[in-house]
């Protein structure tokens, strides 16, 4: 599995966190940016991100900003790509649980580290259970 990820400066610490996270799983990631706290405009990271999922190039992907809102809303205008806002673990758990989704989104400004790590744990070991909830994420698809 390789995970993308990536964050604006709102996000770039609590990205060194999970990053380290990853690396301690020894599950691959590949981080599109931003390299810095310089200021930065988040879109352009949600939107990478979700263009590395949505093509295959990863399998899931994770982006923070400061509240997660901003680039969360990004990631969900790509095709394909149905990213989940978590400030939970149930909803990390939840999210892949009813919406399949293939992206979290988390904020570096209100989320706690060891809360983020368990939020990310959450979602890359739960499944999605399908059944009726497949209908609801098909629904999803067809809409952009
Ligand atoms: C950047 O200041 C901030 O607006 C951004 O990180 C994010 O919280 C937007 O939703």
């Amino acid at each position: 599995m390789i995970i993308a990820i990536a964050s604006d400066h709102g996000g770039f610490e609590l990205k060194k966190v999970i990053k380290q996270y990853l690396s301690e799983r020894k599950i691959k990631y590949v981080d599109l940016g931003t390299h810095s706290s310089e200021s930065v405009d988040y879109p352009i990271y949600g939107k990478a991100c979700a263009e590395s999922v949505a093509s295959g190039r990863a399998d899931m992907g994770i982006v923070i900003c400061g509240t997660g809102i901003g680039i969360s809303i990004a990631a969900n205008k790509v095709k394909g790509i149905r990213c989940g806002l978590c400030t939970s673990v149930e909803m990390a758990k939840l999210t892949r649980q009813h919406n399949n989704a293939n992206m979290l989104a988390m904020g570096g400004r209100t989320t706690s580290d060891e809360l983020a790590i368990a939020i990310t744990e959450a979602f890359l070991d739960t499944e999605f259970e399908g059944g009726r909830h497949k209908r609801r994420t098909d629904m999803l698809d067809d809409m952009i």
